[in-house]
């Protein structure tokens, strides 16, 4: 159960704020964000969740329980003892997990791209479908569905430097672990009931066209969490931080500086 390895990148000093990445992506995700915070006195540590990026697994599975297990082991090495969770995606999955395991280690939460119920019958079987494709095919026939279905129109038409990064970090995914994590994200719990437990400021960020999910999966969040706030930025889909970073890193800046009045 103890995490395999770690690689992340640590920039930054001040208030930290982790950042956990999407699905099947890596810490790279959040360079823009990363850039942004560290320059204006905050560290930021984002870690490759197991099985992804550099961080290699042979496991089957990988639980959303034990990806966040790991980021309290990380915190612990670098100790920190409490900060800003910001997960997008799969990431907001450990966020949720990481806040019911280890509340008083959560100073705020940033959820972005963030579904709270867990999978039903259809979505298991569609990401064990996934799982065994990719192990058997490799990414490659992945990365045009995953790009299409994750990016807003506008994106895919005007920002070909997003869309290659993508691309990029799909094709750079290790099989098994994209296989381990689809796994782990059809066994994983459904946080509904968790959510007005959750007694830290929490920012929701939501793409107005992102089409796995939506707006209205963040509203539900959002009218969950006492004390949350919800953001649509438009012309985005589901990789909002990379699409628009302009307005989600003022949008995440406004938020956190707000924490320290
Ligand atoms: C992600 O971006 O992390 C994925 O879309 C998560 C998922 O498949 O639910």
């Amino acid at each position: 159960m103890s995490r395999i390895d770690s690689h992340f990148s640590d920039n930054g000093s001040g208030s930290t704020v982790i950042l956990l990445h999407g699905f099947p992506f890596n810490r790279s995700m959040w360079r823009g964000q990363i850039e942004f915070l560290s320059a204006r006195g905050y560290r930021c540590v984002a870690p490759d969740l197991r099985g992804l990026g550099e961080n290699k697994s042979d496991a089957e599975i990988a639980t959303m329980e034990e990806m966040a297990r790991d980021v309290a082991e990380l915190m612990d090495e670098l100790k920190i003892d409490r900060a800003i969770i910001c997960g997008l995606s799969m990431g907001c999955y450990v966020a949720f997990e990481f806040a019911h395991m280890f509340p008083s280690r959560v100073e705020a939460l940033v959820l972005a791209g963030a579904r709270a119920e867990g999978a039903d019958k259809a979505e298991k079987k569609s990401r064990e479908q996934q799982a065994k494709r990719v192990r058997e095919q490799g990414m490659t026939h992945a990365i045009d569905s995953i790009s299409q279905s994750l990016l807003s129109p506008r994106t895919l038409a005007e920002k070909p430097d997003v869309v290659s990064r993508v691309r990029e970090m799909v094709a750079s995914t290790d099989p098994r672990g994209a296989a381990a994590a689809q796994r782990g994200m059809a066994t994983r719990r459904d946080y509904s009931d968790d959510l007005a437990k959750i007694d830290v400021p929490t920012l929701i960020v939501a793409g107005r066209e992102d089409g796995v999910r939506t707006p209205e999966d963040a509203e539900f969040i959002d009218e969950r969490i006492p004390n949350s706030q919800l953001i649509v930025i438009d012309d985005a889909g589901h990789l909002m931080n990379m699409e628009q970073p302009e307005i989600f890193n003022r949008a995440l800046i406004g938020f956190l500086n707000e924490l320290n009045h």
